[in-house]
């Protein structure tokens, strides 16, 4: 039976404002999520999520019992700089020593990721990632993070989904600023995202510190429905524009000249150009060969056909299939694939799409030093009966993305870890509490932890090293 190489890690992921809570505590500043589902049409917001920022002691102590060895955590600028700019807050600072010093306690490595979707409300005022000052603010806040921590933590990520981010917030409109179709301003901030990411890779290693330093992809294939010209297109497009614009900027320092083209023609529909400004490129160009890995967040592929119709984006969210949409004018749309069966919350479920994405990278972007399974994970309702959870669609998931990983390990990608999204139940964006990723179960009233079937087969696979069936 195929093994997991000796030191992969075995992990489960975590983010800050999905998981601590305690919004108004240790004297945290706000970020944009704590505004926006303050609204009064929001149903939920993630004052409590699953508690983290007090339960810490206990989700480490179930991760060391149940095999795991690894751990992704993200630290929230606005707990270490309220304000994004302003003085540092020590008692964030301390929350964050206490928290990585209980992962290396149970022995479970902490990777800490700087960014996961919640730059400082006041920072999001003034633009965010559209406004180029954004970078050095970041910057700073990462140079706090590396002088406090660098000597305990020992694999840093600049930032997570850089592409769910601006799609989320200039594409999809479901994140703030809620702006929708607009591919400019998705393509200008993730941009500038590049450039920070290059600046704190710098940073980093200029600290001659002793640990790696890499950055978070959301990386999912795109296939066309057809082999028509025109839904290759579609496909050809969604793939720049989500995925090769980035690989492009992270590894090969620079946009190739394929990637400039579509980007340029996207740029137009919105009667724009991208802006470069001087010495960007040097930037992009320096830290190309100094990432120590990639993390690679995989939960779908898409089926892309040629789309004329009007743009439209919609998901009810109730877990009904088929009630998706995902069509850009002029770009193309998602269809589905009756071959591919797909979750409760109609996303694809096809693990082929992860060993090819593994497979491209290495080939196409032979800079990569190593790459991580940073997230992968299956969003389901868990229904508590008798006081268990039999979550075995989850299992299965689980199971058909590991094998993904070790077809591409074969191939010979260097994979060194992978982390379930996510540890414990917690806030999901955009369906709040009713949509569970978790090992454990949260009752989000008690806030106990229930180990979910999942869990325990996890424990088996961390200990064996291999896919048990
Ligand atoms: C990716 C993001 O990093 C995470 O925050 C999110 O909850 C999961 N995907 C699931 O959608």
């Amino acid at each position: 039976m195929r093994q997991f190489p000796k030191e992969f890690i075995f992990g489960a992921a975590t983010a800050a404002y999905q998981a601590e809570g305690a919004v108004n505590e240790g004297g945290r500043g706000p970020c944009y999520w704590d505004e926006f589902l303050h609204r009064s049409e929001s149903r939920f917001n993630g004052d409590v999520a699953s508690d983290f920022y007090h339960q810490y002691p206990v989700d480490l102590k179930l991760s060391n019992e149940y095999g795991l060895n690894g751990i992704r955590i993200s630290i929230a600028w606005s707990r270490v700089i309220p304000n994004g700019t302003g003085e540092v807050n020590e008692e964030g600072l301390a929350f964050y020593d206490r928290l990585i010093d209980e992962c290396l306690a149970n022995g479970v490595e902490p990777v800490v990721t700087l960014h996961h979707f919640d730059t400082p409300l006041s920072l999001f005022h003034q633009g965010d990632w559209l406004n180029r000052d954004n970078i050095d603010h970041f910057v700073r806040f990462a140079e706090v993070c590396f002088k406090r921590f660098g000597d305990r933590v020992k694999k840093w990520v600049s930032i997570n989904e850089p592409w769910s981010v601006v799609a989320g917030q200039y594409i999809i409109g479901h994140f703030p600023p809620n702006i929708r179709y607009d591919v400019a301003k998705a393509i200008q901030a993730m941009h500038h995202m590049m450039i920070a990411h290059a600046k704190v890779v710098d940073t980093y290693k200029r600290m001659e510190l002793d640990g790696e330093v890499g950055i978070i992809h959301i990386l999912e294939s795109k296939y066309p429905i057809t082999e028509s010209e025109e839904d290759r297109e579609a496909a050809y497009v969604e793939d720049v524009l989500a995925n090769q614009f980035m690989l492009d900027a992270c590894l090969k320092g620079t946009y190739t000249t394929e990637t400039l083209a579509v980007i340029e023609r996207l740029m137009t529909l919105q009667q724009t150009t991208l802006v470069i400004e001087e010495g960007d490129m040097e930037w992009l160009e320096l830290a190309s060969s100094q990432n120590d890995f990639l993390g690679v967040n995989y939960y779908a592929s898409h089926f892309l056909a040629a789309y004329e119709g009007e743009s439209g984006i919609h998901h009810n969210g109730t877990g009904e299939k088929g009630t998706s949409v995902f069509g850009l004018k002029g770009i193309g749309k998602r269809v589905s694939n009756p071959d591919v069966p797909t979750t409760d919350w109609d996303w694809p479920i096809y693990p082929a799409g992860l060993t090819d994405m593994l497979v491209r990278v290495h080939r196409q972007y032979p800079n990569y030093k190593a790459m991580y399974v940073t997230e992968n994970g299956m969003g389901y309702k868990d229904d508590l009966i008798d006081g268990s959870i039999d979550d075995t669609p989850r299992i299965d998931y689980i199971a058909q993305h590991l094998n993904a990983i070790l077809d591409a390990i074969e191939q010979g990608v260097t994979v060194r870890g992978y982390f379930l999204w996510s540890l414990m139940d917690v806030l999901s964006w955009t369906n709040g509490f009713n949509k569970r990723y978790g090992l454990f179960y949260v009752d989000f009233e008690t806030q106990e932890r229930l180990p979910k079937k999942s869990a325990r087969w996890m424990r088996e696979v961390a200990n064996r090293r291999q896919v048990i069936q």
